[in-house]
């Protein structure tokens, strides 16, 4: 089983994940993303949507939304929250790759650093090849991920976070397989326990984000780093792809 199979990796780093406050963010996101790609929208599909945070930010704007996720723990949260604001979408389970639409898209979105995760990198580019596919003309794919420079750039040895409920989470990250992969530890201490994942996934920088999207076939491909649509420099909060067909 590949780390991101593993569904115990989201249950238990939940809370620290997909809090109120990651909703509240992914909901000012939304029409910072729509305003990127600067043209109507009147679907969308975001692959690997997780709790459905970008679903319930982009049907408010009367955007029909579906998600794709391989997790049905997710997946069960993405459906309670489209319920509880009475949200219309579509929820598929299954790997994004194994995706088989049955219309095209307006928007595509992969975000929040969901990007990478497949173990040979040619799946990686299959899967930008595949949203192309996916895509009506002119409609847009948008990538939010961290590059490489920023990794390189920031990586402490071990990095400390501390939430709201207690909970204190340790990371001990590393760039390998010359500087390819970006891998992590996962320490999290919740009371009197403590719980330790680990996982791994491609980097990219800009250049390489860039070329892959271009030998999926995009053309217009701009790269941002921050939501707000800063410059992406050392000073880059994210790294964010926006590329039309
Ligand atoms: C960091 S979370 C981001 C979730 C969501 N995009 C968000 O912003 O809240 C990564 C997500 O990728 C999903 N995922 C990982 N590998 C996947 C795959 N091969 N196919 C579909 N979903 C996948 C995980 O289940 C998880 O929901």
């Amino acid at each position: 089983m590949t780390w991101y199979q593993d569904e115990s990796l989201w249950e238990v780093f939940y809370d620290c994940m997909f809090d109120q406050a990651s909703f509240d963010l992914a909901k000012q996101q939304c029409p910072q993303i729509l305003e990127m790609v600067g043209h109507p929208v009147k679907n969308a599909l975001d692959l690997a949507c997780g709790p459905g945070r970008h679903l319930l930010g982009f049907a408010q704007y009367g955007i029909a939304v579906t998600g794709v996720d391989l997790s049905g723990y997710l997946l069960s949260h993405a459906a309670n929250h489209l319920d509880q604001q009475q949200t219309e979408g579509t929820l598929v389970h299954c790997d994004m790759l194994a995706y088989e639409p049955k219309q095209k898209f307006d928007l595509i979105t992969n975000l929040f650093t969901s990007f990478g995760y497949y173990d040979g990198a040619e799946d990686n580019q299959t899967l930008l090849n595949k949203a192309y596919q996916w895509l009506n003309k002119g409609g847009s794919l948008v990538i939010d991920t961290f590059g490489k420079e920023q990794v390189a750039h920031m990586m402490e040895p071990v990095h400390l976070t501390e939430y709201d409920n207690g909970d204190l989470r340790i990371e001990r990250p590393m760039l390998i397989d010359d500087m390819s992969v970006f891998a992590n530890e996962w320490i999290l201490v919740r009371g009197n326990e403590a719980f330790r994942r680990e996982y791994q996934h491609f980097v990219y920088s800009a250049v390489e984000m860039k070329a892959m999207l271009a030998n999926a076939g995009f053309e217009d491909i701009r790269i941002y780093g921050s939501f707000e649509g800063d410059e992406y420099d050392l000073n880059a909060e994210r790294l964010i792809a926006v590329a039309q067909k």
